[in-house]
């Protein structure tokens, strides 16, 4: 029987059609192709078209995800989890990571600035401490501090802050969103790792401060020591959230790799950003993947994990 994969994307370009063209070269054989997936308005139990989605965009369009929720009940394989993206933050895999044994800097998070019109300080928020020690809080995290929303991507919103007065303007102009407070780490090295599959895990090293498409440095490998510790740092994270991809960044100060965020399910792919090498790995472990689901050789982590499933039947 032949079998479809899909690929939900947003602006990005150069990683969809290679993907496509090589999940249609390898999986010819076993009747399996690949294509822009099409969807739009379904029914409960319509039967799913895909074997597999691989979705790169549902965060910012929420009908994708609600789509795909169905299908994921119904059968398909999605990448990632679009239960688990839906819910994972920042401060939880901060405390994740801690249980986990694998170090992060200090994190509180902070009650929300605004809310919508109708919630009232008095009435409304009685649960909330008023005012804010803020001087408690800065002294656990110490300063520089970073204030950072708790979902989100693309470095917006991200303050560093050098004052207790530096935060409380950064915080005032947060709005409604959630945000955390870091403690800033003074790196000497960073890494940020490509993460497949829960299991393949490519560590390069990074540099926060070049513009976005020079900072994955290819030509000071990550080696030794260090590779070992972000593979194995990377892969308990990646695991444990059950994102088959992802990316994992860390921080190194003295001897310690602090993971900084790894909330990253529909990581960069482009060949411009991840240079060559890293994006003919990235293809070929993607297409080892969908190809695994789609002939029923793997099934994603999360299928049966959630309490619904042990009334559902096939
Ligand atoms: N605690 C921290 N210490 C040092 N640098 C940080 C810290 N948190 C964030 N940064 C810097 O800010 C960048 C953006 O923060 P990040 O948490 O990755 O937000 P986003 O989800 O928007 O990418 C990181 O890549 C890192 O360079
Ligand atoms: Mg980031």
């Amino acid at each position: 029987m032949s079998k479809k994969i899909g690929l939900i994307v947003g602006r990005e370009n150069t990683f969809p059609q290679p993907f496509i063209d090589s999940v249609n070269a390898r999986g010819r054989a076993d009747g399996i192709t690949a294509e822009l997936a099409t969807l739009g308005g379904a029914g409960e139990l319509q039967i799913p078209e895909y074997s597999v989605i691989v979705d790169r965009i549902s965060h910012e369009v929420p009908y994708y995800r609600a789509h795909m929720k169905s299908a994921a009940l119904l059968g398909t394989a999605v990448i990632n989890d679009p239960f688990w993206w839906n819910a994972d933050e920042k401060f939880f895999e901060c405390t994740l990571a801690r249980k986990l044994g694998v170090a992060v800097p200090r994190t509180v998070v902070l009650p929300n600035k605004d809310y919508i019109p109708d919630i009232d300080q008095q009435r409304s928020l009685r649960n909330l401490r008023f005012p804010l020690d803020w001087e408690a809080l800065v002294s656990y995290t110490g300063l520089p501090a970073v204030l950072k929303p708790n979902t989100g991507g693309g470095w917006k919103d991200v303050f560093i802050v050098g004052s207790l007065e530096e935060l409380l303007r950064a915080y005032d102009s947060t709005g409604q969103k959630t945000m955390i407070l870091q403690e800033f780490i003074d790196w000497q090295d960073y890494v940020r790792c490509i993460c497949i599959a829960r299991e393949h895990i490519m560590p390069i090293r990074y540099n926060p401060k070049a513009p976005f498409h020079e900072r994955y440095v290819t030509h000071r490998p990550v080696e030794g020591r260090l590779r070992e510790r972000a593979i194995a740092d990377a892969r308990t994270l990646v695991d444990a959230l059950g994102y088959d991809m992802d990316t994992v960044e860390f921080a190194v100060r003295d001897d310690t790799l602090y993971a900084i965020d790894f909330l990253n399910p529909a990581p960069d792919f482009d060949n411009f950003s991840i240079k060559e090498d890293n994006f003919r790995w990235v293809l070929d472990r993607m297409t080892d993947l969908v190809l695994a689901y789609a002939k029923g050789q793997k099934k994603p982590p999360w299928r049966g994990q959630y309490r619904w499933w042990r009334y559902v039947k096939d």
